[in-house]
């Protein structure tokens, strides 16, 4: 099952949920009671629910926390490779474009102009990982690509009209080749 799917059907449960909750509703109008009773049992539904909803939060919160994309970014050591790069309108300067896979690549990214966004991209266009570029600011991105192969550099955030030309091509070669 798709990713969409799962998230539709997680939609139409909920749909369920709620259209229960008004038949239910309905069902029980026009019913006498004390209101005593009532107000008690809807206080007892009412912490219930919001009991499971702090269970819930929590639950959602550490799992999705754990595998967390970005690796921690504060403090990190200089990695064995280094790249240095200038976003300008309309291109990314850098220093080289060939890394070596399975060990961690630094990427020291500003801008010599406006903000840009520097977005690392795979063979299918699919974003790994990404930092903004800064003018007076150089951000460091610490990235370990697992594959090798041709990647792409994409800018992020809307800089003026050649925006969308901002492209350059990254390789990924093997560990063990030497990088030129
Ligand atoms: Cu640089 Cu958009």
């Amino acid at each position: 099952m798709s990713f969409q799917d799962r998230i539709w059907l997680t939609t139409l449960l909920g749909i369920a949920v709620v259209t229960l909750g008004f038949l239910y509703v309905i069902s029980q109008s026009g019913r006498e009671e004390d209101p005593k009773t009532v107000q008690a049992r809807s206080y007892a539904l009412r912490r219930w629910v919001f009991g499971f909803l702090i269970v819930l939060g929590v639950v959602v919160t550490l799992a999705s926390l754990r595998p967390f994309p970005i690796p921690l970014q504060r403090g990190a050591p200089q990695a064995p490779q280094v790249v240095h790069v200038i976003g300008r309108q309309w291109a990314w300067q850098m220093d080289t474009t060939i890394v070596r896979a399975g060990i961690p690549v630094s990427f020291e990214v500003t801008s010599a102009d406006v903000n840009h966004g520097f977005g690392i991209y795979d063979s299918n266009d699919r974003l790994l990982t990404q930092t903004q570029a800064m003018p007076g600011v150089t951000n460091r991105l610490v990235y370990t690509f697992e594959h090798t192969g041709k990647y792409r550099i994409l800018c992020l955030e809307y800089c003026g009209l050649v925006h969308h030309a901002m492209i350059r091509d990254l390789d990924v070669v093997d560990g063990t080749e030497d990088e030129s």
